[in-house]
């Protein structure tokens, strides 16, 4: 066997092996092992905590490395269930990152920006004082992290805000119609975005920035749930969008 040909044989084989272990990479521990993930992603799947565990999976989190550990605490690197476990409490202890009143600051670490408008809001007052008004986990799930779309938001809404309770029942129909403005409003700019590839320092640029800063401050307007700002910041993006077009190309 020649040289070139042992080391072919030797990629060959790292690649199969690197190939077959993948799978296990891929359910979080990006720098090598993450005890939470490698045991619990191979329970069973028929008790409840097994159940939840494999819904992390395929999830955003678990393409960007969040692992388990990151809400819940415990030890990822021991492979003892007691040891790994250390620090780690159900959802109904008031002392778990993961109780209901704890959610918003744990989410919080890594999405500071809703976070702190959250804090801002009503909800989060209510959540504080009394207990009751939505956190993170309400809207997005809390290993799925699903993102509302039109069709998913009135419902979510319409837990608390119905005629039943009271409590600002137009709120689901609103928060439809604010969601779906602000859908076609990142499509026009995303199309936008494909049309005019703008020089330095132009106008177009300029224009082109503006809306996407009004899009990322409508996006976390949503933590405060002011729908009528929301509204506001997407007017101002197709003023900006509507400067855009009516821009000379040949302007600086
Ligand atoms: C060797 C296997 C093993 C390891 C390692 C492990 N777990 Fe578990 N975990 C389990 C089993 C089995 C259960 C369910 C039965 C139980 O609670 O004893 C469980 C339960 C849980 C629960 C539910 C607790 C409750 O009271 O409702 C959470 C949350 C959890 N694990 C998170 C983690 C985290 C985070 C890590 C890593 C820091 C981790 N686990 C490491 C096997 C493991
Ligand atoms: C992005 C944060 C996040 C990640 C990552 C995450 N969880 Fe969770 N998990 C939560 C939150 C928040 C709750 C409580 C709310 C709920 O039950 O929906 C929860 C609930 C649970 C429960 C139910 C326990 C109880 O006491 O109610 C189990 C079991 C669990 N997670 C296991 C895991 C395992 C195993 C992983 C990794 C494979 C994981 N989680 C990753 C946020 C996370
Ligand atoms: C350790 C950091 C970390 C924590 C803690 C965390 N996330 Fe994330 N989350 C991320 C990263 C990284 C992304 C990928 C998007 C990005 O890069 O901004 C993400 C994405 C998301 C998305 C967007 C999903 C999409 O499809 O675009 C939502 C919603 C989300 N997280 C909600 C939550 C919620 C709710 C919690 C708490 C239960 C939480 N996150 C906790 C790091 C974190
Ligand atoms: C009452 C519902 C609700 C609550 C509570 C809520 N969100 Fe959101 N969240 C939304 C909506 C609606 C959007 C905008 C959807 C979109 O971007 O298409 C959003 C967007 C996001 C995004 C951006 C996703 C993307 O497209 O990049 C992240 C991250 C996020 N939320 C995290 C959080 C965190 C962390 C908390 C808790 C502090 C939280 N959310 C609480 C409804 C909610
Ligand atoms: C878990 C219950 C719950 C859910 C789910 C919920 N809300 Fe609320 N919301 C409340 C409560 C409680 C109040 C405060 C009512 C009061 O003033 O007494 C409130 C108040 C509001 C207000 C008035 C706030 C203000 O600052 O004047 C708006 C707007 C609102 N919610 C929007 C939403 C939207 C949009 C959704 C869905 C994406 C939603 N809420 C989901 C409980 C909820």
């Amino acid at each position: 066997m020649s040289r070139l040909e042992r080391i072919l044989i030797c990629c060959v084989v790292a690649y199969g092996i690197s190939s077959f272990w993948a799978p296990v990479n891929a359910a979080g521990n990006k720098n090598g092992s993450n005890s939470c993930v490698d045991c619990h992603i191979h329970l069973p799947g028929s008790s409840f905590v097994e159940v939840k565990s494999h819904s992390w999976k395929g999830s955003i989190h678990q393409k960007k490395g969040v692992t388990c550990d990151k809400c819940h605490g415990g030890n990822p690197h021991a492979s003892d269930q007691k040891a790994a476990h250390a620090g780690v409490l159900g959802s109904s202890d008031p002392r778990s990152p993961v109780y209901y009143k704890n959610i918003p600051s744990t989410c919080g670490k890594c999405h500071g920006g809703e976070f702190y408008k959250f804090t801002q809001s009503l909800h989060y007052k209510m959540l504080e004082s009394k207990g009751k008004g939505p956190e993170c986990v309400t809207c997005h799930g809390s290993m799925v992290t699903s993102i509302l779309t039109p069709d998913t938001v009135a419902s979510v809404c319409e837990q608390c805000h119905n005629e039943r309770m009271g409590i600002f029942p137009y709120v689901p129909q609103k928060a439809k119609a604010v969601l779906l403005l602000f859908k076609e409003s990142e499509a026009l700019l995303d199309a936008d975005r494909k049309i005019y590839h703008p020089s330095r320092g132009s106008a177009r640029e300029r224009y082109l920035r503006e809306a996407q800063s009004s899009l990322h401050a409508a996006k976390l307007d949503w933590h405060r749930f002011d729908l009528d700002s929301i509204t506001g910041q997407l007017q101002d993006l197709y003023s900006s969008l509507e400067k855009l077009q009516s821009e000379s190309p040949h302007k600086p």
